[in-house]
């Protein structure tokens, strides 16, 4: 496998900054949630990271719970309709307080597909936290309760976030430089 400094344009955000700013949004969820309990689901598999150094920092009541989600053809979503659930939560989340915990949103068809769904199985509460956000690619219209950075468009991977799969354990968000990145 190729080292990523072959590759590396940038830092985009390195592993201090994504800490401090995790430890924030946790602060805010702990307020919000005060004397509740929360559900906060992993959007499987970007979000794994994210969301376990998240609720280190969390003193409110937390279980957890994933959901896969994919979507037809490759590249960015083209509308809701392409973007399915391959592995659902295993929790019945009616009456609960419920966060989605994701690494990025970009387009925001997964993230609008999956409110859609959860809705109606009639948690308390439901909200999103996404550690990036490509706003400039919005095409769905989603509400970000709580959110890491605002991102530029460029590629980017590190933290949850892969190149062909592989990549997401580096601790950091990079840029890929696509002229110097080999798919195998
Ligand atoms: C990424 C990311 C979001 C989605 C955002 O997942 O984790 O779920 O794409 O894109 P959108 O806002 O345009 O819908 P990906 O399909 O790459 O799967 P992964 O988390 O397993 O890497």
């Amino acid at each position: 496998m190729q080292d990523y400094r072959e590759f590396l344009a940038e830092i985009l955000i390195d592993e201090n900054t994504l800490q401090t700013r995790i430890r924030q949004l946790a602060e805010e969820i702990n307020r919000d949630y005060a004397g509740e309990e929360v559900l906060l689901i992993c959007i499987l598999r970007g979000a794994l990271p994210f969301l376990v150094d998240l609720m280190r920092h969390l003193n409110v009541r937390v279980a957890i719970d994933c959901m896969a989600i994919s979507s037809y053809g490759t590249g960015a979503r083209a509308s809701t309709g392409n973007v399915r659930v391959t592995y659902d939560l295993q929790t019945n989340i009616a009456g609960r307080h419920v966060l989605l915990v994701e690494d990025i949103i970009d387009s925001g068809h997964t993230i609008a597909h999956v409110l859609e769904m959860l809705h109606t199985r009639r948690p308390k509460s439901l909200r999103v936290c996404a550690l990036l956000d490509k706003e400039s690619r919005r095409e769905a219209v989603v509400p970000i309760h709580y959110r890491g950075f605002v991102i530029e468009n460029k590629f980017v991977f590190g933290y949850g976030l892969d190149i062909d799969e592989y990549y997401r354990n580096l601790p950091f968000v990079g840029v890929v430089d696509l002229q110097k990145y080999k798919s195998e």
